[in-house]
């Protein structure tokens, strides 16, 4: 066990640094020319892609949060609508059938009791053709759905889902490409997501550099009892799998808004004894996002910022501000994940939890 974790004290801690070779492996074989094979999604996705106006995703968790941000990717890029939701929701609902939808099915372990029982509702209801994108090449989902993408994220060990997450985020990426290419609204943008893609390992293996800088910050957060997590736009989701990781490993209560919504509740809550974290990429809902900041500043609340760059605030020490440099747009969500991950696992590691296994959890929910 302590030879497989090698020089890292958890498989948590590994699997983080592990990301920027498991994104190689996730496009490893399946660019050519700058494009996204389709035949990376199975020999049948040729014709099973044909009249797909609509996706449907599926999944739970930390996968959950993948289909989450991959709403955003399908819906401005691919111009297709697209629902995500739990899949202990949908498989109950009695949703209304598309049969030209494609069900996406999104997890790690491909053995989600939730997930897999969805997947044949959908398929039972009359739903279009399926996609597993999976991590478990054996697994039950892997082969009970039409066409399979494997993340290739290797054997994931800690409960609390890193790799795999990534991984999925860029094969959701790559489904966004194929699909915006089929339906016309992608053309020259082909090729400057492939190149952001193929950029990610380099990107990620800079952005590992931020450890011990988040080892200094997680200090702030070990004995608190709340925190914030902020985000807008396709880093919302972003924003719920940061607090995801923060709860599951760390036991503090982390909670995740749309900025937006601040002043409709969480404002309430702010005070100094509740640090706030906020994924604030430069993009174009930046400013929106800075003014929320500063309503938290106003009231007294100790602001974490992840951005591209120190500017974006003035610091102080009621704000701490991470700078994460440039990155490219579509595979931003991707980048911004990294320090998330690495801020959970510090302030577990000082909160003396088990990081790898923690209390309560399973890596594979196989049972309702
Ligand atoms: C459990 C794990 C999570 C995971 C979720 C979904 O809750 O602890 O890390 O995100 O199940 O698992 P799946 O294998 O379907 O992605």
């Amino acid at each position: 066990d302590a030879v497989e974790r090698g020089e890292f004290r958890h498989y948590m801690l590994k699997e983080i640094f592990e990301q920027p070779h498991a994104l190689a492996e996730t496009l490893e074989g399946r660019i050519h020319n700058d494009q996204i094979l389709e035949a990376a999604f199975g020999a049948n996705a040729h014709h099973l892609l044909d009249e797909i106006y609509a996706v449907q995703i599926i999944a739970c968790g930390t996968s959950y949060h993948a289909g989450l941000v991959a709403r955003y990717w399908i819906e401005s890029l691919a111009k297709l609508p697209c629902s995500v939701e739990v899949a202990s929701e949908f498989r109950y609902r009695q949703p209304l059938p598309n049969p030209n939808a494609l069900v996406v099915c999104i997890s790690q372990s491909g053995e989600t009791a939730d997930t897999l029982a969805a997947l044949h509702e959908a398929k039972r209801l009359g739903f279009g053709p399926s996609l597993a994108i999976c991590n478990v090449p054996e697994s039950a989902l892997a082969r009970a759905a039409d066409m399979v993408l494997m993340t290739r994220a290797g054997p994931e060990i800690g409960v609390a889902s890193t790799k795999a997450f990534t991984t999925q985020l860029l094969c959701l990426l790559m489904l966004t490409v194929v699909l915006g290419r089929r339906n016309g609204t992608i053309s020259e943008l082909e090729k400057v997501i492939v190149r952001a893609m193929r950029s990610l390992p380099d990107q990620l293996q800079k952005l590992l550099e931020l450890n011990q800088e988040i080892k200094q910050i997680a200090e702030e957060f070990a004995d608190k009892h709340h925190t914030l997590f902020l985000g807008r736009g396709v880093h919302y989701p972003i924003a719920m799998e940061g607090a995801l990781k923060l709860k599951e490993i760390s036991y503090i209560h982390a909670e995740a808004y749309p900025a937006g919504e601040l002043k409709h509740g969480p404002l309430a809550l702010v005070d100094a004894d509740m640090p706030v974290v906020a994924v604030a990429p430069n993009d174009t809902l930046q400013e929106k996002l800075k003014s929320n900041l500063e309503e938290v500043h106003a009231r007294g609340g100790q602001l974490f910022i992840f951005a591209n760059h120190r500017a974006i605030m003035q610091g102080s020490d009621f704000v701490k501000i991470i700078e994460l440099g440039e990155i490219n747009e579509y595979i931003s969500p991707i980048a911004y994940t990294i320090p998330l991950q690495l801020l959970a696992y510090h302030v577990a590691l000082i909160r003396g939890t088990d990081v790898d296994k923690p209390r309560n959890l399973a890596k594979s929910v196989t049972v309702e």
